[in-house]
Order: structure tokens, then sequence, then C-alpha cells
């Protein structure tokens, strides 16, 4: 028997390679060892003001984006978060064993709350126990995650601690799996990589449009002009060499940068051909899901019908030891 595995990923209309060094690509990996249950969280997405028209479309084009990435239907569950109800009925009853205080520590609260600040709603602050309840509707023992989420986790182990202390034991504790990109800051060089920042390349740009981001990406602060030697241990492009090129060119570049061999463009040109060359078959493929709906909506329906087998039995159990069911 393989160890079930959870993750999720909101469906933000463009997804991008913080998404993808920092989760899918790990989700990919993974699926060989671990039971793996892949969700686009759209629930979790409405929190934040958001266009209900083209929701939809963004939905679809996550689902589509994971599929293109090598998430394996075959292999994984891979369905749509609000396709399951037991979620959020699991949630509403992890929110009475769930403290207030502990819900008002989170980071990704206090930092949502600040930037929208006009709609700080209820949703936005017991967000957590929906994602506890993601994970622990599986009974999940394993959750890939980028290092932003690690805080999210740790708080599913208070829930399921709380909930097996009041109801007996039923939930396990489960255990982030964090990558080596845990946190990859945005072309600013500054802030972790983000939709809402702007500061992004996105999984389905184009050669040109990711050069163009690229080419004016924050290097080594301190290396001003191109005779300048630079230090690619403080320099944001080296790091995502050290991600998408062998290992022969991010050697090459560390060691050029350091002695003023090579410039940052050119540096910048090397890892805009790795990207681009690691993410051509990706877009490839997201093309053609694109143009065969068909499949997808059959993906979509098949993982919701797979993954609403466990979460029915698991609120089965939790209905009777809540004593709601005799
Ligand atoms: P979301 O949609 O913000 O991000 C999806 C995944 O991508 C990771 N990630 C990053 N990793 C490294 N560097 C970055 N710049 C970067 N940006 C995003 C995130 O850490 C995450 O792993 N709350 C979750 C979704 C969720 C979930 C769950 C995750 C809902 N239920 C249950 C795990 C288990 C979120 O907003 O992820």
């Amino acid at each position: 028997m393989k160890e079930t595995l959870f993750s999720g990923i909101q469906p933000t209309g463009e997804l991008h390679i913080g998404n993808y060094l920092g989760a899918i690509r790990n989700w990919v990996a993974l699926q060989e060892t671990y039971d793996c249950v892949y969700s686009v969280v759209d629930y979790h997405a409405i929190t934040i003001e958001y266009d209900a028209a083209t929701f939809p479309a963004r939905i679809m084009n996550a689902v589509i984006m994971l599929l293109a990435c090598g998430i394996d239907p075959r292999k994984a569950r891979l369905f749509v978060q609000s396709h399951v109800p037991e979620h959020t009925e699991l949630a509403w009853v992890f929110s009475s064993v769930t403290p207030m205080g502990e819900l008002g520590r989170m980071t990704q609260f206090k930092e949502k709350s600040e930037q929208h600040r006009q709609n700080v709603n209820a949703g936005l602050f017991t967000y957590p126990v929906l994602q506890a309840a993601d994970i622990l509707v599986y009974k999940a023992t394993r959750v890939p995650v980028g290092e932003d989420q690690v805080q999210h986790i740790e708080l599913t182990r208070e829930v399921a601690r709380a909930f097996n202390a009041r109801y007996g034991a039923m939930f396990p504790e489960c255990q982030a799996i964090v990558s080596k990109a845990r946190r990859i800051l945005g072309l600013d060089g500054k802030a972790k990589m983000s939709k809402s920042l702007n500061n992004y390349l996105g999984l389905m740009e184009s050669p040109e449009a990711m050069w163009e981001k690229l080419r004016v990406a924050v290097t080594d602060p301190a290396r001003k002009r191109r005779s300048d030697p630079g230090n690619p241990d403080v320099c944001n492009v080296f790091t995502l060499h050290t991600f998408f090129s062998p290992p022969g060119e991010q050697e090459y570049c560390a060691k050029e940068c350091r002695c003023a061999g090579i410039g940052c463009i050119d540096c910048k040109k090397i890892l805009w051909k790795n990207i681009c060359a690691e993410l051509a078959p990706i877009q490839e493929r997201a093309r053609t899901l694109q143009a065969d709906r068909k499949s997808v909506e059959d993906i979509i329906a098949d993982g919701a019908r797979r993954c609403a087998i466990t979460a029915q039995q698991t609120m089965c159990e939790v209905r009777h030891a809540l004593g709601v069911r005799w």
C-alpha cells in the first residue's frame, strides 16, 4: 500500500515558474512513489475578488497546465476541489475544533488581508481550515508544497490532533515535502514570485515575451557595469540557472560571472535558452489539450469520481464520530 499524498494549486489564470519549480515539477516526480491526489482548489480562490465569468476558463487552464507538465491521470487522481463537496463539509467540522488564535497567526492571512483591505472576509480567515480538510479527507500523510505553505501544513497537524483528541483517533499527522526550489524569487529579485506581484515568468509565455522580462530581471545588485565581477551566490538569475541549466553551463556562468568574463545579458541568454527548451514541450502539450476540451472534461470527471469514493468514506466515519449519524 502506497502512502497517500495530497497537494493543491489555485487557478490563478496563469501558472508561473515559481509554481512549476516549487510544486508541480515535484508533483510529477512523486507520482511514481505515492498514491497522489492533486487538486485545482477553486473554492480557495473565491476568498479574494475574482471574475465569475472567466473563472471556468481559469479552472480549465489550471487543469490543462498540470496535465501538460506531466501529471498523469493514470497515476494520480486529478480533480477540481468544488466537484467533491465533502471538502467543504469537513472544513465546517474542522472549523469547530480550530482555535481562532491559530488562524490569526497565519502569515498568509496577514499578507492577504493587507493586500485586499477592502475585502477581508471570513473565508480568507478560515482558508487554512479548508486546506486541512483537503488533505485530511484523503487521510494524506505527505503534502508537497513551497515554503509559503509550510505553516498551513503545521496547522493541519494541529487540526488533526484537536479532532482526534475530541472524537477519537481518525486523522494522521501529515508532513510537508518542501522542494529544493522552496521559495523562487520574482524577476525583481526581492519578493516571492507571484501572479499578484506581476514579477513572474508564465509557463505559457512566448520565448519573445519571456526574453523581454528576463532581459531586465534583477541580477547581483553590486554588479553595476559589464566590467565589474559579479557574485552568482546573490544573483537570482543564477539561482534560476541551478534549476533549469545543465551542470556544465551552471559552472561556466558562475566562473565567467566571477571574473567578468561574461556579462549579465550573456548569462541571461543561456538561461532563456534553457527555460524555453524545458517549457516548449509543455506548451505544445497544453495547446493540444486546449483543442481537446472533451478529453480534459473526462479526466476531471473521472478524477472527481475516484476522489469522491475516499472522501465519502471519510465523511461517513466523521459523521458517526460527531454523533450526527447513528
Ligand atoms: P498556490 O496556488 O499559491 O501555489 C501552489 C504551489 O506553488 C507553490 N509556490 C511557490 N513555490 C516556490 N516559489 C514560489 N514563488 C511559489 N509560488 C507558489 C506553493 O507553495 C504551492 O505549493 N493554499 C495553497 C493551495 C492549497 C493546498 C491545499 C496546498 C489548497 N489546499 C492542500 C497543499 C495542500 C496555495 O494557495 O497554493
